[in-house]
């Protein structure tokens, strides 16, 4: 029989999920919810209201595809119809709201898989085997230009608070939330124990309440540091890289096209077009686990999940920081390029050398620095 599958959140990336849905076999989609009409138009019974579509039609499965505020009550209302659950990344938006979930789950005997789909690629499990106590030094860089269309896409982009709920739509835990949490994941994966001190420099040039160029360095409980680099007012663009330093050399994940280098092993195929530029050793490594199908065969063999809720404890503490009172606006840099996207002149030598030393902008002499905000992490 299928699995009777519906999605929150239909517009936006909900729309990329409805394709998803459609290709999948032993799924039917039995209905779809938003607050805003459903473009394109519905191929299934359309509701207005979540609790309206979980009632009527029952699904076993909810992709939940709404902004970041919104997730937890919706999730709750998902779990008590009983469901399993697909939630978009960032799941919540804070530590208690996590552990509520995981207890609302745990209640009901339901899963919960998290939209952090890298996590579902060879590259990344070739990447994390290589990884070891023995790693020295993590970093993730990643630089994107983001136009003035982006800010206006929803009535969330940009927000720091929407309804009086934090929805903290920042470069690191929102659009290179990817990146904060593969390179988490990197720390656990060596055997670093949890992250426990973060120290997070946040800048903006845009009217925005977040920040759209952040550089953190987060400490693990063996000392391993993390260091992340990440813009949307970036110069070349930089997909997204993932580095270990281990005593054999560098291991690179370009996360978002799943390239690979790992040290002392060149490309198999070195006139491959998926290769890397000549000397790069960036390597395509083909094959991922679709989320949705990995939580489909959990649900029919109890395979561990990819992507569970629990694993992304570390990365809702690091959100969190962001959003305590105490945790400073992020800072204007007043001199950038103006054009279709703001650039900072000089931002990639800066995320490059940044994560390379592993230290700060602040640290490095940079003119526009601000001091850190510092913060432990809690342990959960
Ligand atoms: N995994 C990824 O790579 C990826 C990519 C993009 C977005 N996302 C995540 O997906 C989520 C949605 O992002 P988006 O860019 O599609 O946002 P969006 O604002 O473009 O779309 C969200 C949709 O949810 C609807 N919605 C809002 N509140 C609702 C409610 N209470 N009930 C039903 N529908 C509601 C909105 O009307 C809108 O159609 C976010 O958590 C975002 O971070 C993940």
């Amino acid at each position: 029989m299928a699995t009777r599958v519906a999605l929150i959140g239909a517009n936006g990336h909900g729309r990329w999920h409805r394709r998803r849905i459609a290709e999948l076999s032993g799924v039917k989609l039995v209905g779809l919810a938003d607050v805003q009409p459903i473009d394109p138009a519905p191929d299934a019974p359309a509701f207005s209201d979540h609790r309206e579509l979980l009632e009527t039609t029952r699904p076993d499965v909810v992709v939940i595809c709404t902004p970041p505020h919104t997730h937890l009550p919706i999730a709750l209302d998902a779990i008590e119809a009983g469901c399993d659950l697909l939630l978009e990344k960032p799941p919540v938006t804070s530590v208690a709201a996590h552990e509520t979930l995981l207890a609302a789950l745990d209640e009901a005997g339901r899963s919960c898989q998290v939209g952090f789909q890298a996590l579902g690629s060879m590259a990344w499990a070739r990447f994390r085997d290589a990884l070891s106590p023995k790693t020295s030094g993590l970093s993730a860089v990643a630089s994107w230009k983001r136009d003035d269309s982006y800010y206006a896409r929803s009535p969330w982009a940009g927000r720091r608070v929407v309804d009086g709920r934090p929805v903290v739509d920042g470069v690191l835990v929102n659009p290179l939330a990817h990146a904060v949490m593969q390179a988490l994941a990197a720390g656990t994966a060596a055997g670093a124990g949890r992250p426990r001190q973060l120290q997070v420099e946040r800048y903006r040039v845009r009217d925005i309440e977040v920040e759209d160029t952040a550089f953190a360095r987060i400490t693990f409980e063996s000392g391993l540091p993390l260091l992340i680099a990440v813009t949307l007012a970036g110069e070349d663009f930089i997909a997204g890289e993932i580095e270990a330093r281990g005593p054999d050399g560098t291991a690179v994940l370009e996360y978002p096209t799943d390239r690979l280098s790992l040290p002392g092993s060149g490309p198999p195929n070195p006139g491959s077009p998926a290769s890397g530029p000549p000397g790069s050793g960036m390597v395509e490594v083909p094959g991922r686990t679709d989320l949705l199908s990995d939580l489909l065969r959990h649900r029919a063999e109890s395979t561990p999940l990819l992507a569970p809720l629990a694993a992304t404890a570390d990365f809702t503490a690091v959100l969190e920081a962001l959003t305590l009172p105490d945790a400073p606006e992020p800072h204007r840099i007043k001199s950038y390029v103006d054009g279709p996207n703001r650039t900072i002149p000089g931002i990639n030598a800066l995320l490059r050398r940044a994560a390379a030393e592993l230290r700060l902008p602040s640290e490095l002499g940079v003119p526009w620095a601000t001091t850190p905000y510092r913060r432990r992490l809690p342990v959960h």
